[in-house]
């Protein structure tokens, strides 16, 4: 009874929905009222609350992950700091508590578990250094207190600061060209056919180096690259998505980008993930091309059947997304590539456009 009531009011509202998305547009608070029912949206909020309490349980309960990602927004915001012209006396007073104590929580947690610190935590403890070389003792007592805190945690781990901190920007010139780069950027093209050769692990690596140079929302990194060359969970992944039938049979490699809301505290940055992965995932597709590798973006639809299905098979946590996927492999020969023109200049770019 309840589902046919369901259904029913659904099939009213595609016949209404017109009208009444117009008056969303109008009165914002009409969406909300518009969304109870269309529920298109529902496993995007829901995994921005996921990774929202997953961040503060995180912090209470002291995980590595939500220290890390602290950390490193912070790391960035004391760095910006330090390079600031002119720059402030003292600053960063709202935020160094917490970051001195996300960094006492990882140095102890990667001790404890790896036997020594990432070159992430090595960075906070150098920028920390600086930060606090240039507070000079008396400014702040919050400083002050907060120093004494960061040098026994120094002590006790024998750390010693070296020289991650803002640095001048090498000024030589770029052996690469504007024409140079333009060549590579019209030899990469989506490419759908592939050889039955494996993609040497090597190269992959390789760009991923390069992908994970690209820049981030406070240098957070909020997404990892999943990497599928095993031919069975290839044939299993790569069907998922919508636009790969037909030519998924013959993927060599298969890429899930999975973002992590688990990096944000606040909804604000929701999207943050989609637009840090993006970034990287086209650097990623020049270092391969630069290597010879063909590579395809493939759309994630969200579609409720196929968020289950993909986070069954790669093992997702609620506050996992899925940003894009990605086929890669050496490029068949007699494979084709579709035209694809890009729209002119024009129709690209404006100036000053009020
Ligand atoms: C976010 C995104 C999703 C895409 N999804 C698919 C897809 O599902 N299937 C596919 O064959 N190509 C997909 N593509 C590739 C586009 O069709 C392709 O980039 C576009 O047509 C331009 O061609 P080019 O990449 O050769 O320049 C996708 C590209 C992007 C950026």
């Amino acid at each position: 009874m309840f589902t046919l009531l369901k259904k029913t009011i659904r099939r009213l509202l595609k016949l209404i929905a017109p009208p009444i998305m117009k008056l969303c547009v109008r009165w914002p608070f009409f969406s909300n009222l518009y969304y109870c029912i269309d529920r298109s949206f529902e496993r995007e909020h829901q995994s921005v609350l996921a990774g929202q309490i997953q961040y503060q349980n995180g912090i209470s309960d002291n995980t590595i992950e939500s220290h890390t990602y602290r950390l490193r927004r912070n790391t960035h915001r004391l760095e910006k700091g330090l390079i600031s012209k002119p720059r402030r006396p003292v600053f960063a007073l709202n935020y160094i508590a917490e970051t001195v104590d996300s960094f006492q929580n990882v140095v102890l947690l990667e001790t404890e578990n790896a036997g020594h610190l990432s070159n992430s935590t090595r960075w906070a403890l150098d920028v920390l250094s600086a930060y606090f070389q240039v507070i000079t003792s008396n400014q702040s007592e919050v400083v002050d207190r907060l120093r004494e805190k960061f040098n026994q945690t120094c002590e006790k781990h024998s750390l010693n600061a070296g020289n991650k901190t803002p640095i001048s920007r090498d000024q030589t010139a770029l052996p690469i060209s504007i024409e140079q780069l333009k060549l590579l950027a019209i030899r990469r093209r989506s490419v759908r056919w592939y050889l039955d050769k494996p993609v040497p692990r090597n190269a992959i690596d390789q760009a991923i180096e390069i992908a994970g140079l690209s820049p981030s929302a406070c240098n957070r990194q909020p997404f990892e690259f999943r990497i599928y060359d095993d031919p069975d969970l290839v044939r299993k992944l790569s069907s998922i998505p919508m636009g790969t039938s037909g030519f998924h049979h013959q993927f060599p490699v298969f890429v899930a980008i999975v973002g992590h809301l688990n990096a944000y505290p606040f909804a604000r940055d929701r999207h943050v993930i989609y637009i840090d992965a993006s970034l990287a995932a086209m650097a990623f597709q020049f270092a391969l091309e630069t290597q010879g590798i063909g590579s395809c973006s493939i759309n994630w639809p969200d579609i409720a059947a196929k968020e289950k299905m993909i986070a069954k098979a790669i093992n997702l946590t609620s506050d996992e997304r899925v940003v894009m996927c990605l086929s890669l492999g050496f490029p068949d020969t007699d494979g084709l590539i579709p035209y694809s023109q890009k729209k002119d200049l024009d129709g690209l770019r404006s100036y000053n456009r009020t």
